[in-house]
Parts: structure tokens; sequence; C-alpha cells
């Protein structure tokens, strides 16, 4: 399975490539979902559909469609949480959650968490059905924050890891001071293998990095599209200067909505973007007019700067 990124700033074109990229390696015989993480969905409106959290085939194609809710995934992200919270702790009556439920949602990083989750359950549920996942991003601000959070995540839970051995083994040293148990009290747990706490990081563990490789994978690509002016370049910028940091695979650059008139600034912004990472394959897609056919980009390949030979992967 192959995944592609449609990054960029609002209004760019990454609604309109992620469709017509999904549309055209359908054609060339691949199963392709194309899913939307950006909360104002449009996915539906370019193919004239009504879509929601389920996947959906388009006609009778092997195209899928899908509009994530975050909103839905929020939901299931805090709920899950809070059950291992309450299964870890059930010793203790300490954690009364379902009163803080309501408010929960709006605690900061909620959303990219939700995000998270729905991009795992993707990578793990979907890979086996399909040759490609193209995925339609939200903006930039909270792609680069979603896109950062399993590499945060771990760091955070090799930490945990590393107190909750401290924890582990001073409970070994209390056990072996008070001797045998009379089995009246609670007995904690001081081995790794029975401590249910340690259990849930080590599988948190295993779930992140499996989605952190996944992003950085060679059948990965994070593919920038801009536009030719200084407002969109400047997001890109900071799109390459994220993934830079966070080590993933920027390969493509669309510039998109060029035209005789500023053909200047579609160079000035190749040139400053090459000039950052300079063997991004590079595909300028030409300004339609509105009265143009209706399925205009549908027709220009974009699998070829992909990246990804074309023709059936799997
Ligand atoms: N190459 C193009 N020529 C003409 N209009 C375009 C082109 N690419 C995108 N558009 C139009 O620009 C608007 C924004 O595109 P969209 O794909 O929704 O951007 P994004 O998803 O990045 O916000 C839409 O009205 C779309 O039809
Ligand atoms: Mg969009």
């Amino acid at each position: 399975m192959k995944s592609v990124f449609f990054t960029g700033k609002g209004g760019v074109g990454k609604s309109s490539l992620s469709a017509a990229a999904g549309w055209q390696l359908a054609e060339q015989g691949n199963r392709v979902l194309v899913t939307s993480f950006d909360p104002a969905h449009n996915l539906g409106d370019i193919f004239g559909v009504q879509l929601s959290h389920k996947t959906t085939r388009y006609q009778k194609t092997s195209l899928y469609l899908q509009e994530t809710d975050l909103e839905k995934s929020a939901q299931e992200y805090l709920r899950s949480s809070v059950g291992i919270l309450e299964e870890v702790y059930s010793y203790t009556r300490a954690f009364n959650m379902d009163k803080y439920f309501g408010i929960l949602r709006y605690s900061p990083g909620v959303e990219e968490y939700a995000a998270l989750v729905a991009m795992e359950h993707l990578f793990r549920e979907e890979q086996q059905n399909f040759d490609y996942i193209i995925i339609d991003t939200p903006p930039t601000g909270l792609t680069l924050r979603i896109l950062a959070l399993p590499k945060v995540t771990l760091a955070w839970l090799e930490r945990l890891v590393e107190i909750r051995l401290k924890i582990l083994d001073k409970r070994y040293t209390i056990h072996n001071i008070t001797g045998k148990h009379d089995g009246k009290e609670t007995k904690l747990p001081y081995t790794e293998e029975e401590d249910t706490v340690m259990r849930k990081l080590r599988e948190m563990i295993t779930r992140y990095e499996t989605v952190q490789s996944f992003l950085q994978s060679p059948d990965n690509n994070i593919a920038l599209v801009c536009n030719p002016d200084i407002l969109s370049l400047k997001e890109s910028q900071r799109l390459v200067t994220g993934t830079k940091e966070l080590a993933l695979p920027l390969r493509t650059l669309f510039v998109n909505k060029v035209t005789d008139e500023n053909e200047y600034a579609a160079d000035r912004v190749e040139k400053e973007i090459l000039r950052e990472i300079p063997d991004m394959e590079l595909r300028r897609v030409p300004l339609y007019r509105q009265d143009e056919p209706e399925c205009y980009i549908m027709n220009i390949d974009l699998t070829g700067p992909l990246g990804f030979a074309p023709g059936r992967t799997a």
C-alpha cells in the first residue's frame, strides 16, 4: 500500500488534486481510497456524491471515498482513553472521569489525537484493501501537529516507561521488606508482565511506532500543493521546515493554477522550494477557466510526479 498526503494552504487545490489523483490511479487499475481529514470537507462536492465517515464506493469503479468525521473520532478517542484509565486504575476510585467527559472534548490537542487515531485505524485496517490511500489534509498548522504527534507521543511514552519501571522496582523492594502477602490487602503488581499500566504503555508504543514507520516509509509521499503567490509560498516553506524536522518525505511539488500571467511567480515559487529540497518531483497544473468542462483537472496526469511507478502494485 502506498499513501499520499496532499498538503498546503487553504484554497490552493489540495482537495481538487487529491480527487483527480485518486480518480486517475483508479483508472489505471488500482484500488484507491481518497479520504479527507479536513473538517471543512468538500470531497463529496467534487464527486457530486454524499459522503460520510463510512467508506463509500464511487459508482462502479475501484475508487472509494470517505470524509473522516473528526468529531466522531474525538469522541471515540476520549471514550477509549477514559476506558483505559478506568481499567488501569480500577483499584482506586479517584477518577470520576464521566463527570469531566463533556469538557474534555475541548482540551487542547484532542483534535490532533482524534486525527491520529483515525490515521492509525486507516493504516491498520485499510492497508490490505487498497493499493493507494490518498489523504486530503486540514490546514497546515493542524496537519503539522498531526504529523508530529506520533514522534512527540513516542518521546513521552519512553519517559513514562522509565518512570513506571522505577515504580515497579520500588514496589518490588517494598514487597520484599513486608514479606508474604496475607491476601487481605490489595496486591500491587511489581513485574512488568503483571502490570496493566506497563502493558498499556507498551501497546501504545507499538501502535505509534507503526504509524511513524508508515509516515517515514518509501511508500509514503507528502505532496505539497502551492500556488504562484507569496502567501502560499510562505505556508509551503513552513511545511518544508516542519517535515524536515520530523524527517518526513516531501516528494512532490504541485504548482497549481499557473497562467501565462503568473508564470514568473511560479518560477520563483519552484526555485525557492527546490532550493530546500532539490530532488522533489515537480508538476505545474494550469488554471482552468470556470466555464471549461467540469472534470478539467481530472484529465492532467498527476500520478507520474507522485514518484511511485504507475500500475497495480499489490
Ligand atoms: N487548476 C485549477 N484551475 C481552476 N480552479 C481550480 C484549480 N485547482 C483548484 N481550483 C479551484 O480552487 C478552489 C479551491 O480548491 P480546493 O481543491 O478546494 O482547495 P483546498 O482543498 O486546498 O482548499 C476550488 O473552487 C477549486 O475548484
Ligand atoms: Mg480542501
